[in-house]
């Protein structure tokens, strides 16, 4: 044969394939979610979740530190509220004393670079286990964004660089903004989970902060898995609403709507490589039938090609260790 061209010679040796890599990790892809707990001490591994933590303040306070000093930037904090704190209001969830006001404070006090991210939705303070507030077995939008409204200003109170509005309610995004910005937090940024759908693979998340929906779905407010467009529709409107950085969540099943989000929007795009995402690496890996290593990192990297811009993930750290590796 006498081919024009050879595909092959750019795949010849990692030397050559290493300097025509399109996609390339690196510790600023990411960011890294912790489960905060009550008490001193504590480190309870998440059953669903094996090698993933959930832990005290103090434990936490260590952890960020090691995450700073491996090249990681950013954390995204998620508490887990004590039942007798929960009601329909999700009114502790705007404590300036509450476990994530303090978290906040306690992480900014001991690492102020890391770049701190907070979850703002109802459902861990909610007592039905829903991301907003509940009514005749609905979840009211409205009533919803007005608690939103004053978590983020609490959470921006506390210290935190950006909040992470996760409840799907309407609206929520330009409310958020408006708060900030008449309580003079104009340098709090808002990173809007903009196309999150309603997915079976939160179901470890869940069991990490006993968060799980008491009655029904969260299908009302969060996206059918079948729909492209509407997540053109829902990601156009937060930046329209002031969004900073967007997000796709979940990951692996949406890679064709992180690409599609990307090529939409001019503002950086987040994705969301999800509690059951990891579970089933985890999983799949102790039985001995995939490679754990290799498996984070092309399922990593084929998250960046995407056109993730930054990726929340439990994998951050093993991701660090296998670069340097
Ligand atoms: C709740 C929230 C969830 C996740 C992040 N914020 C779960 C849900 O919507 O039920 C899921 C994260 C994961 O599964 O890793 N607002």
């Amino acid at each position: 044969m006498h081919l024009q061209r050879r595909n092959r010679i750019t795949r010849k040796s990692e030397a050559i394939r290493s300097l025509v890599r399109e996609t390339i990790l690196t510790p600023d892809d990411f960011i890294v979610p912790l489960f905060i707990d009550e008490g001193v001490n504590v480190k309870t591994e998440i059953t669903s979740m094996p090698g993933y933590y959930r832990n005290s303040l103090d434990v936490t306070v260590n952890e960020v530190k090691e995450l700073w000093s491996m090249g990681l930037k950013a954390v995204l904090l998620f508490v887990k509220s004590k039942d007798e704190l929960k009601d329909n209001t999700g009114k502790e969830a705007w404590n300036k004393d509450g476990l994530m006001q303090r978290s906040i404070k306690a992480i900014k006090d001991a690492v102020p670079e890391m770049y701190v991210m907070t979850d703002v939705a109802l459902d861990p303070y909610s007592s039905y286990g829903h991301d907003g507030i509940v009514k005749d077995g609905q979840i009211v939008n409205d009533e919803t964004v007005e608690a939103l409204v004053k978590m983020s200003i609490s959470h921006a109170e506390a210290g935190a660089d950006m909040v992470a509005p996760s409840d799907m309610m309407d609206g929520r995004i330009g409310a958020i903004r408006k708060g900030l910005e008449e309580n003079n937090f104009i340098n709090t940024g808002i990173m809007s989970y903009s196309a999150k759908y309603a997915s079976c693979f939160y179901g470890p998340f869940r069991d990490a902060l006993d968060s799980a929906p008491g009655f029904g779905d969260k299908k009302t407010y969060q996206m059918d898995y079948a729909n492209r467009i509407e997540a053109i529709k829902e990601t156009v409107m937060d930046v329209e609403e002031g969004a900073d950085i967007v997000m796709v969540k979940p990951a692996l099943s949406y890679l064709d709507i992180i690409r599609e989000v990307k090529n939409a929007v001019n503002v950086p795009v987040s994705a969301y490589n999800i509690s059951g995402e990891y579970a089933m690496i985890k999983a799949a890996a102790e039985k001995g039938w995939i490679n754990e290593d290799k498996a984070i990192m092309e399922v990593l990297t084929s998250i960046k090609r995407a056109g993730a811009d930054l990726i929340a993930t439990y994998f951050a750290k093993d991701a660090i260790r296998i670069l340097n590796h």
